[in-house]
Formats: structure tokens, sequence, C-alpha cells
């Protein structure tokens, strides 16, 4: 394959392409960006392209690209000790539990530190099963939760079909409408929803249930709102029945909503919090479940049944307790919660220009265009869980974006806005009219009635 006019960048692409396998992706006319380095909210290829990150890699690098302060907590730890078993104690370790302490309300006071999204949610239904006696955990269709055994079945995420012989038991899903395809007004919506959650814990019986698992905010599946008001019923919901909530802030935690944790943004408390992806902002591989003192007691004089080699790893542990510590001095879930303003603005000024925008949802920085054939019909530009042959004009809007020097996510007909909290207005404006340019291809499939 090697040539001599091969440049640096084909030939490492193609020693990826040739070795190395892509998630959820055919693996044959894959294009990937190789990138060389990465700084703020920017990537850099080989080529000294730049592109403008607008989904934080996968809505996880929070402090933005290539924060020294992380690499020398990182080197100093290593320096220190870069490994030791779960059931030896660090400094690190005890900082960080006691941090998270800090920042997680009520009696969320326990971590037990995990490797990634996944592995934080599997603990945690597994934590709710063994803790209640139950076996039912109840989760959201429009949901991700992961992609292992468990998680994979908790979520419903279509991407989950392709193995839907071997989902897990014990898995009930709930569909919560969102306001923009619910025509009949919003206080039905906010009725209707918890109306159908508590049928189904009725059919279910409510004494079989462990666990109601949902994001903290929706992420991937749409960045679809919760009904207002709907979390405080289902926290109500919980208490009369004796069910855990566990809420999944891997993508939603960590400032991406304005507040440390999306469900902040509801007014409840959680009885466990599944962390990772801002935890260490993606500069490391690390997850948390966080647990209430009261979960937690149980295991006082019991043994705890959960394990993992690199559970409390000191070096994930130095560069999560070193992020959490920029979020502060950086003054980034402030900056998120006026940059999420800003955006809002200026998504709606996109929204007079672009007859295909359909609707905007957005929390802090965790926002997702959805694009239209038709305002009032509401037609989607693609379907959800879009056949390849369905994605024809969203294919295109996605490679003007990626043309036009941007990386972020289009999926059906969603684009997504997540930028790291540390992006300026400037870097809004440059992302949005990238944006703007690239939806015009959108625009000329609107149909008129
Ligand atoms: C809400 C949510 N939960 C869990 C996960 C799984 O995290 P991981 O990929 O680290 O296992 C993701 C990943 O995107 C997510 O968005």
């Amino acid at each position: 394959m090697i040539g001599t006019f091969v440049t640096e960048a084909q030939e490492i692409i193609q020693d990826n392409l040739d070795h190395t396998l892509f998630s959820w992706s055919k693996q044959k006319g894959i294009d990937p960006i190789a990138v060389k380095r990465a700084e703020g909210v920017y990537l850099y290829d080989y080529e000294g392209r730049r592109y403008i990150d607008f989904s934080s890699g996968l809505m996880n690098v929070n402090i933005g690209h290539g924060n020294q302060r992380i690499t020398n907590a990182v080197i100093k730890q290593m320096k220190e000790v870069s490994y030791v078993t779960p059931s030896c104690v660090t400094k690190v370790r005890g900082d960080l539990g006691k941090k998270l302490a800090e920042i997680c309300p009520g009696d969320l006071n326990k971590a037990f530190f995990t490797l990634c999204g996944a592995t934080s949610i599997e603990n945690a239904i597994k934590l709710a099963r063994l803790y209640t006696g139950r076996h039912k955990i109840i989760s959201r269709y429009q949901s991700y939760h992961g992609s292992t055994y468990g998680v994979m079945s908790a979520g419903g995420d279509p991407r989950k079909l392709a193995a839907d012989a071997q989902q897990a038991p014990n898995f009930i899903h709930i569909d919560i409408p969102y306001a923009y395809r619910w025509p009949h007004g919003d206080e039905s919506l906010l009725k209707d929803a918890v109306a159908s959650l508590e049928k189904m814990i009725a059919y279910e019986g409510p004494g079989n249930i462990a666990a109601i698992l949902l994001e903290g905010e929706s992420g991937s599946s749409g960045c679809f709102r919760y009904p207002t008001n709907y979390l405080l019923h289902v926290r109500e919901i919980c208490n009369k029945h004796g069910i855990l909530l566990i809420m999944d802030e891997v993508m939603s935690g960590f400032g991406r909503t304005g507040k440390w944790f999306g469900f902040q943004n509801h007014h409840i408390i959680p009885d466990m919090i599944a962390m990772a992806k801002g935890l260490t902002s993606g500069y490391l591989p690390f997850g948390c479940l966080m647990v209430s003192d009261q979960i937690a007691s149980k295991y006082d004089n019991m043994v705890l049944p959960l394990g993992l080699t690199y559970s409390a790893h000191p070096v994930s542990c130095a560069a999560a307790l070193e992020t959490i510590k920029i979020y502060e001095d950086e003054k980034l879930i402030e900056n998120a919660i006026v940059m999420g303003a800003y955006m809002d603005s200026q998504v709606e000024l996109l929204k007079e220009k672009h007859p295909s925008i359909g609707d905007w949802r957005n929390t802090g920085l965790l926002g997702c265009i959805e694009l239209v054939k038709n305002r009032s019909t509401k037609e989607p530009m693609a379907p959800f869980n879009a056949k390849p042959d369905e994605m024809q004009v969203m294919n295109k809007v996605a490679a003007k974006i990626k043309a036009l020097g941007m990386y972020t996510f289009v999926r059906w007909n969603f684009i997504f806005i997540a930028p790291p909290l540390c992006v300026s207005k400037e870097q809004i404006d440059e992302g949005l009219a990238i944006i703007s340019e690239s939806i015009r291809i959108a625009d000329e499939y609107v149909l008129e009635f």
C-alpha cells in the first residue's frame, strides 16, 4: 500500500482501516479524519486543516482539548503510582471520592469507580436489583445507556436491534413523548406521560420493579426535553413504591446542561448517579457510580458484590480530580449557561432563515436541531432509524458540514450541537455559520403546501 506518493495521513488512515474495526459503521467506505493534535474547540489533521469540534468528541471533552493541566496531573500520578488493586487505597482515590460527594446533592456520598458509562450503569442495575430484591428495570425507549448486554437492553436506541435476539430480560420500556411532536398541548403532555408510567408500573407489578433508569437530560436520541415537572412525578412515584431512581448522567453530567448534573434542572435527587464522559473529559477512560448513604449502608456488614480490576485506577482518578478543578477554576459551568443562552438566541435567528429547521431543543450546551420537510406536517427530513437510501439529503448536509471544517453528529434528521464548555461567542458564530451554510441544502427539499 505504501508508495512514495502516499502522504503520512493516507498511510495512517490506511493502517487504521486495514487493521482496526470502527464502531457502528459499515467497515468499507469510511472516511475518518486523521487527527494530529487538538486544542480547545479545534481538531487539526495532518494536512493542517482545522475542524471546529461542535460535539466535544462524543459529548465528553467538556473542558476542551489539549488541556495540559490534565497531562501534568496524570504524569505526576504515574510517577508516584500507576496502579494498585482496588483493595489498596491511594490519596487520589479518597480525594476524588470526597470531591464527588461535595458536588453531588443529598446523601449521594459514596463512589464506586468504574471504567466508562456502560460499566457505571451495569453496576447500577446490578446493585438496584440486589438492594431491592426486585428484578425489573424501567427505562425509556428513546434513550441510550451503552453497548454491553445489560445496558444495551436497558436502552431503547435502535442500534441494539441487530442484537435483539440476545437482549437481557426484565427491562421494560416506556415512551415519553416530547413537546414538538405532541399535538395536544403542554398540560396533557405531562398528564399523559405520568399516567402511562403509572399504568405500566401497575401492569408490571410495583413490587417487581427495582429501579427506573433515565438520562439526566436526553442526549444522542435527540435531546428530547422531559415534560415540565415529569421527573418530579417520577421521583414521587418511586418513593411511593420503593423503586430506586437511577440517573444516567454519562452525557448530561459535568456542566453539559449548565449544572453539575442534568437532573438538577428538574429539582430532584436520585438514589444513584451513573457518570463517565465529562468526569475526565475523555482524557482517560473512567466512570463512577455514585450511591446514596442509605444504599451503601446495607453493605456495611454484608459483602458488596461489585468489582473491576481497574476500579479506582489512580491515574484515571488523578485525571478526574484535575478535570473537576478545571470546571471550577475556569468557571466552565457558568460559561455553559451563558453560551447556551447565546446559542439559543442565534439558532432562533437561523430558524427565520431556514424553513427546514423544525425544532431546536437545548439545555446548556446539549442541543439538537431537528430538520423537517414541512413545518406544518412536521414530516422529518429523514425518518427515525433511517435506512441508507432515506439519508440522501442528510448525508449531503453532513458532508457539507465536514467539508466546511466542522466535526459534529448528524443522525437521521438531527444535527447535534454540543461544543466544549470553554467555547466562546465567536466560536459559536463560526460553528453556526457552517451549520447554516450546510442546512441550505436541506432547505431545497422543503415541500411547500
Ligand atoms: C447517556 C449515556 N449513557 C451511557 C453511555 C455509554 O457510555 P460508554 O460509551 O462510556 O460506555 C453513553 C454513551 O454515549 C450515553 O450517552
